[in-house]
């Protein structure tokens, strides 16, 4: 994981213990091609039933990008979650974020849409007060 968020633009670079907690308390996916990591991804569900899968971060190295590999990752922690909406915040101006999402919920055959930031917590979202993500929501119900 600290290899992929070294070669990430967009993820904060944790150390082994910090990764380590996240790999034992949150659903966390990792990506490989032929024995290399190459991307990861990382959720935690809501407290309740009906709350949703909160996707917390996605990365992949750039050297694997544009080959299905973030699609993937977000398909394998939806699976794992069969029954909850998703939630997913992105900056604005994280163009491949935002078109990832998009492709994501197109492959569920769901739509995706903005939802207020105050509908959830920022700890669930997986990002701090000072940050400016948004959150987005695909409902599957
Ligand atoms: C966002 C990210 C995870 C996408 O990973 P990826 O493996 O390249 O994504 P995929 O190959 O599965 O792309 C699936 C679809 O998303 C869209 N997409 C992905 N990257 C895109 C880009 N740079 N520009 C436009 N559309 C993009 C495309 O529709 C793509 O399908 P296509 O390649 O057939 O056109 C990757 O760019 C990344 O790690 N970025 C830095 C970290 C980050 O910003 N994470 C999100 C914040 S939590």
């Amino acid at each position: 994981m600290r290899w992929i968020q070294a070669d990430s633009e967009s993820a904060t670079i944790h150390d082994v213990k910090f990764n380590s907690a996240s790999i034992r308390e949150k659903t966390v996916v990792l990506a490989d091609i032929g024995g290399c990591p190459v991307g990861f991804c990382q959720a935690v569900t809501g407290r309740s039933l009906s709350d949703p899968l909160f996707v917390q971060m996605i990365a992949v190295v750039p050297a694997a990008r544009r080959r299905g590999v973030g699609l993937a990752l977000l398909a394998a922690v939806a699976s794992s979650e069969p029954a909850r909406d998703i939630v997913m915040a992105t900056l604005d101006g994280n163009v491949a974020a935002r078109a990832l999402n998009e492709g994501f919920a197109r492959s569920l055959g769901l739509a995706i849409r903005r939802v207020p930031i105050r509908s959830y917590r920022r700890s669930e979202m997986g990002f701090g007060p000072g940050e400016k993500h948004r959150p987005w929501l695909i409902a599957r119900a």
